[in-house]
């Protein structure tokens, strides 16, 4: 007798074979009819006992959150709600769930509430559909690159240098508590610690892919990315995944050409793969949004956002425009946002991403050219001497979801503007070698993977399309 999971057994088997299977029990309803699910599929199988040949202390153990296996035929269903069922002739149980201290009741949860029970929470409707959609996510991104030529490189995770430049890193150390070493003027001697220098848990692993795009011309990254900024927020976390594709030979408006290809082929991956779990998030998103005051209801549904993005090519805006843009706008001049866009050079927050995205546009804006002192020392200046060849894809409901740019390729541009921001050379001596030794236009980006997962299962906060969110003051499990 074959053992099937529950989603093959809804896909393609044949009536009246007879089977085996494995899950945990949902619900149990009048003695009879356990609603079974195994993972494999947002669906539970119904299952039928026939409790009057089942023992008693049999039927007092199918409590929800039980392991069971089950041994039955499967069978056209007399119920309503769906259209085969297994009609039990053996079962075991494998692992009780007391029904007095399960925490994952057939009820509605809130997220709050499961966050603090995440070991269980993929146990649930919802989780258990984010997270078979991030891991399918996972493996589009894979396919694309490797399918368009990318070589997958595993950058460091401790590094010596602080990337992104902004003194936000947690930090390796293997001093004991109180026993560090100092030194005469009485500051921590790291020339002493475990790597003989400071080291931290790395914040991008672009500048090492930097060094594969210019030997191995295409290379993408996939890995955990650490940010110690204190930002409680819905789209930040302390540890995150980051994409980075870096490309040789290619500028800023291939950069964009590639962002836009990628993120419309991998959103129209998961609508084909995840086709049962999207439309459960679909549903439950529109419940939600039912909860909400019209006026702050999103007009499309999570299908039609997706299959919107994927249709529709993403609006291409120079920082000076939006500027203008924002200027201009109704919120600005009734002084609406808590930041007003008074002149040219103004950092966007996200108010003002979430304006353009949502508001004016009402499609994905690729933000282009921004002014070069406020973005990352190793961006392409350009000829007017302000601007830098810096790109940010702005998503609705998510704000920024890729940083990127093309990077500056001349040693001696380069080498001025690290020596204006006090970035040392010494420390970045083989970044500086890569514009020393066959050095090319190249470019590319990082893409946050949980706000990508945010925007494809229409999940609210970040912490909630991650297995095991860390956030300040939080990293249980
Ligand atoms: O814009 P960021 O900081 O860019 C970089 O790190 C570049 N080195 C990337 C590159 O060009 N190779 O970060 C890139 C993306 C953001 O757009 C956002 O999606 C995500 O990473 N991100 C975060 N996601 C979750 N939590 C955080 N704290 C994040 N910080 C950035
Ligand atoms: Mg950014």
């Amino acid at each position: 007798m074959a053992e099937k999971n529950v989603a093959e057994i809804l896909n393609s088997n044949p009536l009246l074979q007879e089977i085996q299977l494995k899950g945990w029990v949902r619900t149990f309803r009048s003695n009879r009819f356990i609603a079974l699910n195994d993972g494999s599929t947002i669906n539970n199988i119904q299952c039928v006992i026939d409790f009057e040949n089942t023992p008693e202390e049999i039927l007092k153990r199918i409590n929800t959150g039980a392991a069971i296996a089950l041994k039955g035929i499967l069978a056209e269903s007399q119920g309503r709600g769906q259209s085969v069922e297994i009609q039990v002739s053996e079962i075991e149980i494998l692992g009780d769930s007391n029904p007095d201290e399960y925490p994952i009741q057939p009820k509605k949860h809130s997220f709050e509430f499961l966050r603090e029970n995440a070991h269980l929470r993929m146990r649930t409707n919802t989780f258990s559909a984010v997270m078979r959609v991030r891991s399918k996510l996972s493996f589009a991104v894979h396919k694309y690159f490797q399918e368009n030529g990318f070589n997958y490189v595993n950058t460091p995770i401790i590094t010596g240098s602080d990337a992104e430049g902004a003194g936000e890193m947690f930090r390796v150390t293997n001093f004991e508590d109180n026993k560090a070493p100092v030194t005469e003027d009485g500051k921590i001697d790291y020339s002493k610690d475990f790597f003989g220098k400071e080291t931290n848990l790395t914040v991008s692993g672009q500048l090492e892919a930097e060094t594969f795009a210019m030997s191995l011309g295409k290379a993408y990254t996939f890995g955990p990315t650490f940010r110690a900024e204190n930002s409680n927020t819905t789209r930040h976390l302390a540890e995150f995944w980051m994409i980075e594709p870096e490309v040789a030979f290619m500028d800023l408006s291939g950069n964009m050409d590639l962002a836009e290809d990628f993120i419309k082929s991998v959103i129209n991956d998961v609508l084909n793969t995840c086709k049962d779990d999207l439309a459960f998030l679909d549903q439950r998103l529109t419940q939600e949004e039912k909860s909400k005051p019209q006026a702050q209801r999103s007009e499309m549904s999570l299908l039609e956002k997706l299959k919107f993005v994927v249709d529709n090519n993403f609006k291409r805006v120079s920082y000076t425009e939006a500027i203008d843009i924002l200027r201009n706008s109704k919120p600005n001049k009734k002084k609406k946002f808590q930041f007003p866009i008074n002149e040219w050079g103004a950092d966007l927050q996200s108010e003002h991403e979430r304006f353009l995205v949502e508001k004016h546009f009402k499609c994905p804006v690729i933000l282009f050219d921004y002014p070069a002192n406020i973005k990352a020392f190793y961006m392409r200046l350009n000829d007017d001497g302000k601007t830098v060849r810096a790109m940010d894809v702005l998503f609705p409901g998510i704000g920024e979801i890729v940083g990127g740019s093309q990077r500056e390729e001349r040693y001696d541009v380069l080498v001025e503007k690290m020596k204006a921001l006090d970035i040392p050379e010494e420390e970045l001596w083989w970044y500086l070698d890569l514009r020393k030794f066959g050095t090319a236009v190249h470019s590319g980006f990082g893409l946050g993977f949980e706000r990508l997962v945010q925007f494809a299962t229409g999940m609210n906060n970040i912490r909630d399309v991650i297995p095991f969110p860390r956030t300040p003051q939080n990293a249980d499990f």
